[in-house]
């Protein structure tokens, strides 16, 4: 094979092996030290937060947040369908059923869908939202920003603080995404909602290899999630605990590479905006389908291209179309595999899926490395048209 475009690569171009040398020669590579700290006052200043809290994955961010959110067994959380499974397990972890929701046109929870099943399937209590079908407590909402694109956050906002539920952001993949108007101008994902949780792992915008962090409206919570990520330690010395804690801080090995990494973050995102720019304009006229658009009103890390295929014309499954495009040494990706048909939730609610299955039949994801040249986007989209030109038998 003469060329290989992998789909999304890390990128250590900066100080990288300088800080995780330091780290290492210091002594420092587990859960205590200075570039812990410093990656915690990096993120909360690019966030405009008091404070962030750094851990061991994005997945652990987010279980500390519905701990946060007193999500106790038997309570309800609502969870999108299209999604990487990480953003639904925790609720299992606390022993909670997810209750799951379809996308919209930009992959993100369906805000008008939500309010629908909010005001038809569910009752507002003295003690907040019960589901109507077992009378289980909804408690909070995981809203994943898929792909870097943000949700609609006001109208999912107003939602929730009219039905009295907790509203999680999925910000894994979206750090760096921000509105630009209206209400939210400003402010960037994961610091709109109660709490927002981050991934460092591989395939990030930045990476650590693997860690999280978690940021919450209530400085009071972040605190207490950062007391429980490190095994609920009240007196250091004499070992009390008074709260079941868990081992959920991140090392200061990955926080060495998480400094570097921060450091070069505006340059990512503007990297990612131009190679999805530079896509956007080959692929204007394919007429094999279309480059899925960020939303209005927000600048996005554009952190993963999505190409919708138009099925009228491009009939084959999408495991034909990766693999042909692997063997071109082009690597792309589907959309996750819906999580309300996976088996650990086929038993759960799934709410008027529609869209969910459609994208989900018509998107694969484009490489989107940080470190692609424009040859290489040149060489991806014409093995793209190449490929679904063969399949379309034009
Ligand atoms: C949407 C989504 N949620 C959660 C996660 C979990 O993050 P981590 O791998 O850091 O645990 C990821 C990525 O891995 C993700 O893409």
């Amino acid at each position: 094979m003469e060329k290989f475009v992998p789909l999304s690569i890390p990128n250590f171009e900066g100080n990288e092996e300088k800080y995780v040398l330091d780290a290492v020669k210091q002594g420092w590579v587990s859960t205590g030290g200075a570039y812990i700290t410093q990656l915690e006052e990096k993120m909360a200043e690019f966030l405009h937060v008091p404070m962030a809290v750094a851990c061991q994955s994005g997945t652990a961010a987010l279980h500390l947040a519905l701990m946060e959110c007193n999500v106790q067994p038997g309570d309800s959380v609502i969870v999108p369908t299209v999604t990487f499974i990480a953003a639904v397990n925790p609720v299992r972890y606390q022993f909670a059923n997810p209750i799951f929701m379809d996308c919209d046109d930009g992959l993100c929870m369906d805000a008008l869908k939500l309010e629908k099943f909010c005001e038809q399937e569910c009752e507002l209590k003295e003690d907040g939202l019960h589901w109507k079908k077992d009378d289980s407590r909804i408690k909070a909402m995981i809203v994943v920003h898929v792909f870097g694109n943000l949700a609609n956050m006001e109208k999912i906002v107003e939602i929730a603080e009219k039905y009295k539920i907790k509203v999680i952001e999925d910000a894994t993949e979206a750090l760096g995404s921000k509105f630009v108007s209206g209400k939210y101008q400003g402010k960037y994902a994961g610091t709109i909602g109660d709490y927002g949780a981050y991934s460092f792992n591989g395939n990030k915008i930045i990476t650590t290899g693997g860690g999280g962090a978690l940021v919450a409206r209530d400085t009071e919570h972040a605190k207490h999630a950062k007391y429980i990520s490190t095994q609920a330690k009240d007196d250091v010395h004499y070992y009390i605990h008074n709260e079941v804690g868990f081992n959920y801080r991140m090392t200061n090995l990955q926080a060495a590479l998480g400094v570097a990494q921060m450091e070069e973050l505006p340059e990512f995102i503007m990297r990612k905006q131009r190679n999805y720019a530079q896509y956007q304009t080959l692929l204007k006229n394919s007429g094999m389908g279309y480059l899925m658009p960020f939303r209005e009103g927000t600048e996005s890390n554009q952190w993963f291209y999505a190409y919708v295929l138009n099925r009228n014309i491009v009939k084959a499954e999408l495991r034909e179309i990766i693999t042909a495009l692997e063997k071109r040494g082009v690597q792309t990706r589907a959309i996750w595999g819906l999580i309300h048909e996976q088996r650990p939730y086929v038993s759960c609610a799934a709410y008027e899926m529609e869209k969910a299955k459609y994208y989900s039949e018509r998107v694969i994801n484009l490489p989107c490395s940080t470190n692609l040249t424009s040859e290489d986007i040149e060489y991806v989209v014409n093995t793209l048209e190449d490929v679904l030109h063969s399949f379309a038998g034009v």
